[in-house]
Parts: C-alpha cells; structure tokens; sequence
C-alpha cells in the first residue's frame, strides 16, 4: 500500500492490499519483532520528536491494555493484514476486560486509550470482554481522549461504553463498532463514521449513542454511509435499539444515508431516562436513511433533516488535509 500509493499518487484501498510487513522506521511488535508487547513499543517512542512516527503490529492477539500517553509529533500504528480496506480480515487483536467497578474514570477502563493528536491506526481490533454487568458495568474498548485521531479498518468490540469519543475531531472509516449500552459516548468530539458497521448485541433494550454534550459547544457525532444490524449471533427482538439518548441535554447525533434493520425502534430515539429525560435542547437528526428500522413515527424530540450534513461542517474546511485523515476511507 505504501509504495503504491506513495508512487502514484492515489488512494489503494479500493484494490484490496496487504500489509504483511512493517513500513520502514516502524517500530515492530510481535514474536519476530523488536518488542512483545504494544506498551513496550508505545514505551520506547520518543516523546520529544516532532517528526512522525509509526508501530506495525505482527499477526496476533495482545492481552494488555495499552495507554498512549500526547507524543510531540504524528504517530500511526499498522495492523498486519492482507485486506487494508476493511477491518474483515484483521489479524491483529489487543484484548482486556476492565470496568469501572475497579477503576475510577471510564478511560481508565479502555482496552486502548489514546491522549496523542495526530494519531491514525489501521486495522487493529480492540476488545474489552467485560461483557454486561447491572452495575458500573462501562468497560470501554477504545478512550480516543485527545483531538486528530483516524481509526481505519479498525474492530471495536464490547458491551458498554464501547467507545469514548471524547474531544476535538475525530474520523472512523471503514470500521466495525459492537456494543449494548451507550456504546459511542463522550462529551466534546466533532467525531464522523464513515462506511461503518454497527452491530448490536443481543439485549432486550440497548442505546447506540449516548452523547454528553453539555451545552451549545461544536460536539456533534455523525454516522454516515453506515449499516446497523445485529450482530453475527445476536438475538435482538424487533424494536429492542434506539439510535442514542442524551447522556446530557445538548445531545448531538445524526444518522444520514444509514440502513437499518429492525433492531431499530420505530421511535428512533429515547428519554435519558424515565425520571431525567433530557430532551429539551437535543439534536437528534436523520437523513435520508433507509431499512426497517428508518420506518415508523420518530420521537416527538427528533429531527429530520432536509440535506446531508457535510463532512466540512463537523470536521472543518481543510479536513483532507488533516493529518489524522484518510480520505481513501471516506466513502
Ligand atoms: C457506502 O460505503 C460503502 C462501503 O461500506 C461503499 O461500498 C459505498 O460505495 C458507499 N456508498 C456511496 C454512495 O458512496
Ligand atoms: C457520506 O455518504 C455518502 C453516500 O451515502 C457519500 O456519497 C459521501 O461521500 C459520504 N461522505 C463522506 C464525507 O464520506
């Protein structure tokens, strides 16, 4: 992919490469690697460089969590695969099953918890089995907790809180997205889903997001060109899922140009809760998404939009550029 597409000059994803071998200067990970573990990788970057810097994980599955801590310059991590273009054929897993019942932030929970800016990462996947729990039971895969970070090809995978799009701008392209309960949350990230897959586990009553924006600041996540269904396996009844519910009163999501199945209730949207329902000051929008479950009478707080909301508006006029963007895996 590198060469190919350094070379010529265009995006190669749509022809399927591998990357079965590290970039040049990457630093490597894995049984024939430099480090064994991701952290002792991550560990060995330089904090003061402002030049870029890169980690290529060989096939395998980490158990560890992993904690990147603000580097001074870009860093992109590359997952072993023979598909770049999609998260279906990942090699690479990092795994752990932390939850709030034992830590104290819901970041101290994720799997993978980045605080650099100008990050990308491509096709890792990130787990926390934790599973479902009645109480303090967020157990996050990824904290994305810092501006200018792109996730391609990546896997996320858990129950609640699955991810924490936390702040600044953030890109998800091409990315598979599982969980139950409030599984994309945060409070201040202008964050966009681009052809990605949301897949929802089995549970009699589950939220997709759960945005925390607190007041009239520029947070806005918008899930785009994507499909929702359940996941492989799952048993959800008709109606089960809602597409968010406002973990706080400003809540922003929009839905465009999505397929969903009838997962989705025919509401489309919920109260926080019975006793704080929050919806006063929401923005709860959809465009032109199509399925079972876009059908039906939406809540009385919702919106529907007239055009699509552009990618420029969310994340800013000179976004292609951006060194957290890859627009190959911009539908
Ligand atoms: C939407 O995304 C899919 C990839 O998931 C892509 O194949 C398709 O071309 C996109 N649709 C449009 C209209 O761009
Ligand atoms: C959003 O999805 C539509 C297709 O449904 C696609 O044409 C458009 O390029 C997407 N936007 C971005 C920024 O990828």
């Amino acid at each position: 992919m590198f060469t190919l597409s350094t070379i010529l000059g265009f995006a190669a994803l749509a022809l399927a490469t591998s990357r079965t071998s590290a970039p040049s200067g990457a630093l490597t990970v894995g049984s024939s690697g430099t480090y064994s573990t991701i952290q002792k990788a991550v560990n060995a970057l330089s904090a003061t460089s402002t030049s870029s810097q890169s980690i290529f994980i060989e096939a395998g599955t980490y158990s560890e969590q992993v904690y990147i801590k603000a580097l001074k310059g870009p860093l992109t991590i590359y997952g072993y695969t023979t598909d770049t273009s999609s998260y279906a054929d990942n090699k690479v897993t990092i795994t752990a099953d932390k939850a709030l019942a034992d830590e104290s932030t819901d970041d101290e929970t994720a799997t993978l918890r980045v605080w650099t800016t100008n990050f990308k990462m491509y096709n890792v996947n990130v787990k926390n089995t934790y599973g479902s729990a009645t109480s303090n039971g967020q157990a996050l895969a990824l904290s994305a907790s810092a501006t200018g970070q792109g996730y391609y090809g990546c896997g996320f995978y858990g129950f609640q809180d699955t991810i924490l799009a936390e702040t600044g701008y953030q890109v998800y392209g091409h990315c598979y997205i599982q969980g139950a309960t409030d599984f994309i949350f945060g409070q201040a990230a202008a964050a966009w889903f681009d052809a990605c897959e949301i897949a929802v586990l089995t549970a009699s009553l589950g939220y997709i997001t759960a945005s925390g924006r607190a007041s009239d600041t520029s947070s806005y996540y918008v899930i785009n060109n994507s499909t929702i269904a359940a996941a492989s396996g799952a048993t959800v009844p008709s109606g089960a899922f809602y597409l968010g519910r406002p973990w706080e009163d400003y809540a922003r999501v929009a839905f465009q140009l999505t397929s969903m199945t009838d997962v989705i209730n025919s509401a489309g949207w919920s109260e926080w809760s019975t006793s704080t329902s929050n919806t006063e000051d929401v923005t709860f929008a959809e465009y032109d998404n199509s399925g079972a479950g876009s059908k039906g009478t939406r809540a009385s707080f919702a919106t529907k939009l007239s055009e699509a909301i552009a990618i420029k508006s969310i994340l800013g006029s000179s976004y292609e550029s951006a060194t957290y963007v890859d627009t190959s895996y911009l539908s």
